[in-house]
């Protein structure tokens, strides 16, 4: 063999090497392949054909929602959304729907960093509970389908979850006190389901939790005091609940909480003064039962795109301070027992009688003129 062949021969055989060796290094694991499609046949699409392109042995190619590890090419993400910009959406001329239910099979899949099967409507089922054995999970998103029974007790297993999304589904049960063990979580959003019992006593120890949307359940009980120790806070809604009890001062004073929905729930007590001088800029307190007169504490810090407090039992005057404040986007302090004249100020200038109706004695602009 003269020296050029050999090194032809050579070449060739260290090609086909290289190829065969790709080939199997590139296709994802036959048990990642069989869990997807045991996780595809509990769903139906009767519209869209999403799981059209789950066809051949490697599932990390091409495979619609499915990606993996480069690495090790396991199954990393599934990403299946039913309202988004993809074509699939657009040809097809409608957003998506399902029928059928999460499969425990997804369990397999054991190098699974995030799991998003949102805004489905119709799938139903339970959250697997096998689903908390996923040690490199940190994305559940399941928002927008009709999703039922509990959130797994042993939630709190997940130490690298990040996001925790079951917004509008009919989930129920209690918080799992295992929940506060989630000491990566910066984004909980259990809005919309029939999540009952009380916040945990605990939930201070969530240290990342920047986003906490309760709204919408029938969650009891009282604003744990510990919720003030969440440093990075900046998102805190529980409206349209059952929360009973007091607002804890110290919610007045964190860091950097701007959003504070409290609306429609049993809270009662007074409104406390640090709320008015804090960072705090969207404010609802509306349909509640608290008392007192609202604090004259108002100043340069006090900003707000939103001040609701209207449907309370306030009484006493519109504090003149209030008048100081930077900004008031929106005010509505309707339905309550305020009485006296509505200060003058640039924070005023722009509201209207809305803002102030159903109140015993209030007079002035832009309600009728005092009588003195
Ligand atoms: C929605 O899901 C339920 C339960 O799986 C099923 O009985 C029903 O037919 C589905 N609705 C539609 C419109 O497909
Ligand atoms: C405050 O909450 C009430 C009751 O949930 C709601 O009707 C109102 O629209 C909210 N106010 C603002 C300004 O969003």
């Amino acid at each position: 063999m003269s020296s050029i062949k050999f090194l032809q021969a050579i070449t060739v055989t260290v090609l086909i090497l290289t190829l065969s060796l790709t080939a199997t290094v590139q296709s994802c694991p036959p048990s990642d392949r069989a869990a997807l499609l045991a996780f595809r046949a509990a769903l139906h699409d009767p519209y869209l054909g999403i799981f059209n392109s789950w066809t051949g042995t490697d599932c990390c190619h091409k495979w619609y929602g499915v990606s993996c590890d480069r690495g090790s090419r396991r199954v990393a993400d599934i990403n299946l959304r039913g309202e988004s910009e993809d074509p699939i959406f657009e040809k097809a001329h409608r957003t998506g729907f399902m029928t059928g239910y999460i499969s425990p099979a997804i369990c397999k899949l054991n190098r699974l960093s995030s799991i998003t099967v949102a805004d489905w409507k119709n799938i139903s089922g339970e959250i697997p509970r096998c689903i908390t054995s996923l040690p490199f999970l940190r994305i559940i998103d399941l928002i927008g389908n009709r999703i039922s029974g509990p959130i797994p007790y042993n939630i709190g297993k997940l130490q690298r979850l990040t996001v925790l999304n079951i917004a509008d589904n009919s989930i129920s049960g209690y918080l799992p006190p295992s929940l506060t063990n989630l000491r990566s979580l910066m984004h909980l959003d259990i809005r919309n389901n029939q999540i009952s019992g009380p916040i945990p006593n605990d939930i201070g120890r969530l240290p990342m939790l920047s986003r906490a949307l309760l709204s919408g359940n029938k969650i009891s009980g009282p604003i744990p005091e510990s919720i003030s120790r969440i440093y990075r806070l900046a998102d805190l809604d529980l409206s349209r609940n059952q929360v009973s009890g007091p607002i804890p001062e110290s919610l007045g004073k964190m860091a950097v909480l701007s959003t504070l929905n409290l609306d429609m729930n049993h809270i009662s007590g007074p409104i406390p003064i640090t709320l008015f001088n804090s960072g705090i800029s969207d404010l609802n307190l509306s349909r509640n039962s608290l008392e007192g007169n609202i604090p004259d504490v108002f100043g340069v810090r006090s900003y707000f795109t939103v001040l609701d407090l209207s449907y309370n039992r306030l009484k006493g005057s519109i504090p003149k301070s209030m008048a100081s404040a930077s900004y008031i986007g929106h005010l509505d302090l309707s339905y309550n027992h305020l009485c006296g004249k509505i200060p003058d100020g640039v924070p005023f200038d722009h509201l209207e009688a809305s803002s102030f109706v159903y109140n015993d004695c209030l007079c002035g602009k832009p309600l009728k003129a005092c009588v003195n």
